[in-house]
């Protein structure tokens, strides 16, 4: 995801200056990497899990990154996150985790269902956003993502492995565009 950010600087919002947010951010590790690249905007991740944003809190502060690189703790589907518009969207394994879950939104609907909603939330107009999934493959993250104003760009190419005549790649990352 961090060369294919990088590879792609110029192309739609993808500047040095971009602001990022990462959904399910985890430890942070994917927005600690992206900082030590060309990209030196806002970074903010975000995370409903509050030793998960602690954690990554303590890492950007020790090693002096804290100006750049944010935490917040949020949960991504509330209607009351508002953390504003950015530049780029990240997501790496969380709408999977999320997904195996089961988890329900508002008791009722499926996360694949509202996903791409809290995707445009949070994306300005031509922004990126960024999938990576080890659960779904390319067909079904294009169906689950894909709307009228979100469309797939370009997509990371992984080693292909063939079983019983059937050709496929383990893991699967999409860039998606907003049109408007
Ligand atoms: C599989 S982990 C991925 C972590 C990180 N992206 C990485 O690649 O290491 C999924 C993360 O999503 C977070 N998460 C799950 N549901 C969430 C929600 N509704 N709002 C915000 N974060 C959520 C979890 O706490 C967890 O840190």
């Amino acid at each position: 995801m961090i060369d294919f950010m990088v590879d792609n600087i110029g192309a739609h919002r993808i500047t040095e200056d971009a602001s990022v947010v990462d959904l399910g951010t985890g430890n942070g590790h994917l927005l600690f990497e992206l900082h030590e690249t060309e990209f030196q905007g806002k970074l903010v991740g975000i995370d409903y899990s509050e030793e998960s944003v602690r954690l990554a809190t303590n890492i950007a502060e020790a090693t002096g990154v804290d100006e750049f690189v944010g935490f917040e703790q949020a949960d991504i589907f509330s209607p009351d996150w508002s953390p504003g518009k950015f530049d780029i969207v990240l997501d790496k394994g969380t709408l999977d985790a999320i997904s195996l879950s089961g988890m329900k939104i508002n008791g009722e609907l499926d996360v694949v269902e509202v996903y791409a909603g809290v995707v445009e939330k949070v994306l300005e107009k031509d922004g990126v956003f960024l999938i990576t999934s080890c659960n779904f493959t390319q067909e079904e993250l294009v169906q689950i993502i894909e709307t009228n104003n979100l469309k797939m760009w370009k997509t990371i190419n992984y080693p292909v492995f063939q079983f019983g005549g059937v050709q496929g790649a383990t893991i699967c990352s999409i860039a998606f565009v907003k049109r408007s």
